[in-house]
């Protein structure tokens, strides 16, 4: 694909990229498609799994360019910079069992959602939205809330023109450096503000699945810049 020629461009022009260890957390569809990406622009990849030694686990690992498994805890302490790519509603409960995450960059892509009934409906899971649970849990983190209003492919395979994804955070350098490593996978973000209004973006979600499961005509959501 492209990405090798993207990578190339940015070192020409930036002298140098600056690659980190990210350790991915959950190695379903979004797990695979950041982690290949990321590892694709030079990130070394650690997949945080529980089941680190799985077929399934160590053919990701096959297919990503410097990348190995852990359980996720310790994936989570030799990283820098953690992505969150687990079950909405599980998502608490794996965040506190990550240990110690001060100073890092947490990019969370998760969204509360509960499936229900048959064609389903999506309903949203808590109170407050997970990237304010994410960053309660760890005071000390950067959390960036970004990717959960895209599916999956379009991470892989972004199309033209580039998607726009909202980003939420409270920590504006962390938000500058999620959006350069966003913008090397042929993605841009629009900032929406502190973690408070990931609440919003993770809501977007609930309306995009009803419209898709329940609409008749079915619409994407897109951001569309005015100047
Ligand atoms: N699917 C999309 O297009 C999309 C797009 C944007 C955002 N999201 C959000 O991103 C998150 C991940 O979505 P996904 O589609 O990648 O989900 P998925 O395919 O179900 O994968 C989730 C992964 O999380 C890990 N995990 C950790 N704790 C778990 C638990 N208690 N139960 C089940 N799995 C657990 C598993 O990896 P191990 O078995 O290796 O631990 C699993 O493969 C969700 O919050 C989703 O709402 C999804």
């Amino acid at each position: 694909m492209l990405r090798p020629l993207v990578v190339a461009v940015l070192v020409l022009f930036s002298g140098s990229i600056q690659a980190e260890t990210v350790a991915v957390i959950g190695t379903g569809n979004v797990g695979m498609a950041l982690g290949t990406e990321f590892g694709g622009i030079g990130h070394t990849i650690i997949y945080g799994s529980r089941s680190p030694d799985s077929e399934k686990t160590q053919a990701l690992v096959a297919k990503t360019e410097n990348a190995t498994a852990a359980l996720p805890a310790d994936a989570a302490a030799r990283a820098d910079v953690i992505i969150l790519a687990v079950p909405g509603m599980a998502t608490e409960a794996v965040v506190k069992g990550l240990g110690d995450l001060s100073g890092k960059i947490i990019i969370d892509a998760t969204n509360p959602l509960i499936f229900t009934g048959r064609p389903p409906t999506v309903t949203y899971g808590t109170d407050r939205s997970l990237g304010e649970i994410v960053q309660e849990a760890h005071p000390d983190a950067f959390v960036v809330k970004a990717f959960n209003t895209i599916g999956w492919p379009q991470m892989i395979d972004p199309p033209t023109p580039a998607p726009v994804i909202p980003i939420a955070g409270e920590n504006a350098e962390a938000k500058a450096q999620v959006t350069e490593w966003v913008n090397m996978l042929g993605i841009e973000t629009v900032d929406v503000g502190g973690i408070y209004h990931a609440r919003g973006t993770e809501f977007l979600v609930v309306l995009m699945l009803n419209n898709r499961f329940t609409g008749k005509e079915k619409y994407e959501m897109v951001f569309v810049k005015t100047e």
